[in-house]
């Protein structure tokens, strides 16, 4: 029987290399996005790229109207996944609050938990009712696509931050409590990938990778893809673990200054 993994946050970028990977490698995959018709658009491109495994997309917004994380939906869609009986043997929990331009002293503090909120609560309703579903099924995998921010900082992004140094501690917590389950918890982190909001600041891209990372070049899509299937489909005793994919950058002390 074919395998199924469970993707947020996949209709753009990098969400889109990882449904693209496990068709790829013959998995059927259920994937999320927070608009519907967006959602069924990707579908569709998806189904027409591989004809020979099952995509199927659903609308999931984290939050309610009133900024909440909407649990009920959760629910509801594994309920749905439950009628169709669909076994998730692989939670990649891609979809992420970017938390961008987060200034302390002028955000309110409604911004830092909506973040929070998406990241850290959101990510943990789901993952409770796959792993429940991967007990029964004799196991599993649970790959966070975190961020090297988890350690080191960039400027105005605090929550963000804080929302990926806290799915640091929940991967720990919970491959530590899951292990007994055959689940296996594992972290990526990536430094840059290169996103559709590439062309919004050029210089930026232009300079930073080549004077902050040894490899002078950033991720793409496709290289968080790779561990994320690494870790669903071959990393059998590992569990716990944070795998880095920035080109070196968190290593480096000092930018290289090139000489005039
Ligand atoms: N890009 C980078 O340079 C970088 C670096 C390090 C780590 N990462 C991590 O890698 C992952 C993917 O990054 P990315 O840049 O490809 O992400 P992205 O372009 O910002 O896409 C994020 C996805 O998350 C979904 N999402 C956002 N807010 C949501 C919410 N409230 N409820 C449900 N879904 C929500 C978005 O849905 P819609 O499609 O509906 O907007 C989108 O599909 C993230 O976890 C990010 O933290 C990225």
């Amino acid at each position: 029987m074919k395998k199924t993994a469970f993707v947020t946050g996949a209709c753009i970028n990098t969400g889109v290399a990882i449904v693209k990977k496990f068709a790829l490698e013959g998995w059927n995959v259920i994937f999320t996005g927070r608009n519907a018709e967006k959602t069924a658009r990707a579908e569709s491109e998806y189904r027409a790229l591989f004809p020979n495994v099952e995509i199927t997309g659903y609308a999931l917004n984290s939050l309610t109207a009133d900024g909440t994380v909407d649990e009920q939906s959760v629910t509801d869609l594994f309920d749905e996944l439950d009628k169709k009986c669909v076994a998730i043997d692989c939670l990649v929990l891609n979809a992420a609050d970017q938390g961008l331009r987060m200034k302390v002293f002028e955000n309110p503090l409604s911004d830092f938990t909506r973040v929070i909120h998406t990241n850290v609560i959101w990510n943990y309703a789901l993952i409770e009712r796959a792993a429940l579903r991967m007990k029964k099924n004799g196991g599993g995998s649970i790959v966070f696509i975190n961020s090297n921010t988890a350690y080191r900082a960039i400027p105005d992004r605090i929550a963000y931050e804080a929302s990926k140094g806290a799915q640091l501690g929940m991967m720990r917590g919970l491959a530590l409590d899951l292990g007994k389950y055959n689940i296996r918890v594992n972290a990526i982190l990536p430094g840059m990938i290169k996103t559709d909001r590439w062309e919004k600041n050029p210089d930026f891209y232009e300079n930073v990778p080549s004077r902050f990372t040894p490899l002078q070049d950033v991720a793409v899509g496709e290289d968080v893809a790779d561990a994320a299937w690494y870790f669903a489909a071959n990393a059998r005793n590992t569990t716990g673990a944070e795998l880095v994919i920035d080109g070196g950058n968190s290593i480096q002390l000092y930018p290289v200054i090139p000489k005039e």
